[in-house]
């Protein structure tokens, strides 16, 4: 790749301070290098003019050799969405599900279409739309299941590593017979292990660092694969630090199927904790039906849960508890799923999550008033209050909650110095490409502006109607390790 140019950032900008609370800084400047690093941030200047002046001079960097761009009036720079779960293949049925539920929906929908990719020109169209959609909808990093097909999953990472979206990309591992159609399946748990071998070496020949694309070992979840394989990718992970991703009591009909599976184990999460499988390093989609004692497990372990709630509303799986999963000490990203999710948007996980907290908040009774326990009505209507999710908590979900998951917290999420600039360029008001800010009540065309229409919202009401009506018409540009990925036209 040719050495990038230089940025300067300049305008207003939002990210997460922690958990609970956004930072949201104006009349400011980021500088990133041509690796793509922050290299400095000027916060809170009396002006833009000033913010690149100070950043030119503290970095001594010559004006001609960088690239401007300054965010007009009603828009903000937000760090890049990750996608913590998503089936690349799957893009091709989003919004096929009918009425089904997890195990008949991958019988009727899942496996044939990924079965179906196999057939390279079909993967590239799939793969292609998929990286472009997501990176216009501001997701900068995602982690990808591919299929079983290794010719198609490796072209899955050269396209991530070509269109510039940073991945982790997983082969995926299928090899119990009795379980999974004979038309697709592995051969053998040796020929799953030597497959997924095969995938993490091609990785490493197009991107050696794994600085932009990086395997991810893949078990489907425990009823496709066997022991050996699950304790095969363990032992791969023990050699090479590679992270792992798979699904995790998702569904009852699956929990059943896993005990039936695995009598040896005391729940679906112990059959992962035997393998080795739970690590820092794993992703588990859904854990929607933990017992505390599993939770606990997870927590001790270090596993992290990738929280998918487009996809547990579609297929009728459950409400996970997010408040519960933090409270346990489990650290959270968002998942869209697709296609059990059938949208490609972590802003649309965002708002999801916070409809599902609702749900389980819903969920919870109160006693009534002539109940004579009081005390116990107070309990369960302050809970009822803490287990809703805020704003600022699901954008965190959506950004540094997400890097955690996949082991990035150092290098995106956030706008720290040191930390790649993987980023979006949000625009919420009538503001037309030639930067003019229109307030002729028209706005309901393609910039979608909704925010403007009255003047008067605070940052934090901005960025609010954001998260709860704001879609890809708002995502003006991204970015990836500096690199230009998306620009809306
Ligand atoms: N469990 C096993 N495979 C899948 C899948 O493709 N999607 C979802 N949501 N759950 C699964
Ligand atoms: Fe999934």
């Amino acid at each position: 790749m040719s050495p990038q140019r230089k940025l300067l950032l300049l305008g207003t900008f939002v990210h997460s301070k922690t958990q609970q609370s956004l930072d949201i800084f104006h009349n400011a400047g980021i500088a990133v290098d041509a690796d793509g690093k922050i290299a400095a941030v000027e916060r809170d200047v009396p002006d833009l003019s000033e913010a690149k002046a100070r950043l030119l001079t503290k970095l001594g960097w010559d004006e001609a050799e960088v690239d401007v761009t300054q965010a007009a009036d009603g828009q903000f720079f937000f760090p890049g969405f990750i996608d913590t779960h998503i089936h690349a293949a799957q893009y091709a049925n989003a919004g096929l599900f009918g009425k089904s539920s997890l195990l008949d929906w991958l019988e009727t929908y899942t496996f044939p279409l990924e079965a179906s990719l196999s057939d390279l020109s079909r993967a590239r169209r799939v793969y292609a739309r998929c990286i472009r959609r997501t990176l216009s909808h501001g997701t900068t990093t995602a982690a990808y299941f591919a299929t079983l097909d290794v010719a198609a999953t490796n072209l899955l990472a050269d396209l991530c590593l070509s269109m510039g979206q940073r991945a982790f990309v997983g082969r995926v591992c299928m090899d119990r017979t009795e379980m999974n159609p004979a038309y697709y399946r592995d051969a053998s748990t040796e020929a799953s292990l030597e497959a997924t071998r095969q995938t993490v070496e091609h990785v490493r020949r197009i991107d050696p660092g794994f600085d932009v694309v990086s395997p991810i070992l893949t078990p489907r979840f425990a009823p496709s694969c066997t022991r050996e394989v699950m304790a095969g990718l363990a032992q791969m992970h023990r050699e090479t630090g590679l992270p792992i991703q798979t699904h995790l009591s998702e569904n009852p009909g699956e929990i059943r199927l896993v005990a039936q599976l695995f009598p040896e184990s005391s729940s679906y999460t112990d059959v992962y904790h035997r393998l080795g499988l739970l690590t820092p390093r794993t992703v588990l989609a859904h854990a929607v039906h933990l017992s505390e004692e599993e939770a606990e497990v997870i927590a001790r372990e270090g596993a992290k849960v990738s929280h998918c709630p487009c996809s547990n509303t579609s297929l009728t799986s459950g409400a996970a508890r997010v408040r519960w999963l933090w409270d346990k000490g489990i650290d959270v990203g968002l998942g869209t799923d697709v296609s059990g999710g059938y949208s490609h948007s972590i802003l649309e996980a965002a708002r999801q999550a916070a409809m599902v907290s609702r749900h389980v908040a819903m969920n919870i009774e109160i006693p009534r008033d002539d109940d004579d326990d009081a005390a116990a009505a107070e309990e369960k209507t302050k809970e009822k209050e803490r287990v809703k999710l805020t704003v600022e908590e699901v954008l965190y979900l959506a950004t540094r909650g997400g890097a955690k998951c996949v082991g990035l917290e150092e290098k995106v999420g956030g706008f720290e110095v040191g930390m790649e600039w993987d980023a979006q360029l949000v625009g919420l008001s009538h503001v037309h490409d030639d930067g003019e800010l229109h307030h002729d009540g028209g706005g309901d065309g393609d910039d979608h502006g909704f925010v403007d229409v009255f003047g008067w919202e605070s940052w934090g009401e901005r960025v609010a109607k954001w998260l709860y009506n704001g879609d890809d018409r708002n995502t003006k540009r991204v970015w990836v390790k500096g690199r230009l990925v998306h620009r809306r036209r």
